[in-house]
């Protein structure tokens, strides 16, 4: 395993984290980068969201899966290796490798060493013959990419991205990941992708506003790990859960709104909040099937085939370079 990450990193892992804080507290609207809401207890959250009947993505993209699994198989072909960036527990690739013809390797990148750790293990005890080749760091630093994209004779190289992961980036962003994914890859090789799609208003915000305020946990949870982390004094009761579908941007976003006029500190700075003022910390963005494949399109891929649920709700998208 590529292991990079030693005790000085993780020092500056929390450094990393104290910057972007602070600088995301002093804009106008102020921020947090979303990747910070996945920490240890961030993940078990989100694993919880994803056993909530409001939201739907998860259950919905396995059921995907588990309908247009030979279809995707064979248009992957045999003899391919598969690359999953952020991979975290590799659960979703397991049906998709067990489903592949004689798939020569997976490659799962990850920033948590632990966690791939105990996911190559059991993949290899489920595929003995699969190499698993785990990489560590984070899949849009391109150091994390060394190696992965050496030439490999035979069948194609298949990016997985399950998960709806891209609708956390801005168009813009998102459309850049792409392309830089597509430059990782060679003629043939293909990407399998998975997004949420635009639909009725109701059925999004019950996704992000879940009865059971799971969601409400995983966003304070981002309160939570600045005290802990950054010796911050936010008030968690002095701030509330908040999300909406913004239909113009087609995405769902996720705040944090202050309840009163406060103050916070946080090593050392001071911001101040209006009541009402809020911390924007997640976006969601939607996408329709053609929107989708537009922006595939534009970052160097063709379209091979989309396949959705019964009800519209999401969709896997395989794409090639050509
Ligand atoms: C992990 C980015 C797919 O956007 O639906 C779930 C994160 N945030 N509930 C999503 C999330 C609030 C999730 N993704």
């Amino acid at each position: 395993m590529n292991m990079a990450l030693s005790p000085a990193n993780e020092v500056s892992e929390t450094e990393f984290f104290r910057r972007d804080v602070i600088a995301g507290l002093r804009k106008e609207q102020k921020t947090l980068p979303c990747k910070y809401l996945y920490d240890k207890e961030g993940s078990r959250i989100f694993e919880q969201i994803c056993e909530l009947s409001d939201y739907y993505l998860t259950r919905t993209e396995a059921g995907i899966f588990r309908d247009h699994l030979p279809h995707m198989a064979k248009l992957i072909g045999p003899d391919s290796v598969i690359i999953e960036p952020g991979a975290g527990n590799c659960e979703k690739v397991e049906p998709l490798l067990q489903a592949l013809e004689e798939p020569r390797a997976y490659i799962p990148m990850d920033i948590s060493p632990e966690i791939l750790l105990a996911a190559r293990t059991r993949i290899r005890r489920q595929l003995p013959d699969l190499k698993v080749e785990a990489h560590v760091g984070d899949f849009t630093a391109p150091e994390a990419w060394q190696g992965v994209s050496r030439q490999s004779p035979g069948g194609r190289r298949v990016i997985f991205f399950p998960g709806s992961t891209i609708g956390n980036f801005d168009p813009e962003a998102a459309r850049q990941l792409l392309a830089d994914f597509a430059a990782h890859l060679s003629t043939k090789d293909g990407i399998l992708i998975g997004t949420d799609l635009v639909k009725d208003t109701v059925v999004l915000e019950r996704a992000y506003n879940d009865s059971e305020h799971v969601t409400a946990n995983f966003n304070k949870n981002l309160l939570t790990r600045i005290n802990s982390e950054l010796g911050g004094d936010f008030d968690l009761d002095a701030f509330a859960h908040r999300s909406f579908y913004h239909a113009l941007k087609q995405r769902v976003e996720m705040h944090l709104v202050s309840l009163k006029p406060q103050r916070v500190h946080i090593a050392g700075e001071c911001f101040d909040f209006a009541e009402g003022e809020t911390i924007h910390t997640e976006n969601s963005h939607k996408y329709t099937l053609e929107g989708f494949a537009e922006m595939l399109r534009e970052a160097g891929f063709t379209l091979v085939h989309q396949w959705t649920d019964g009800g519209g709700l999401y969709a896997i998208h395989y794409a090639e370079i050509r």
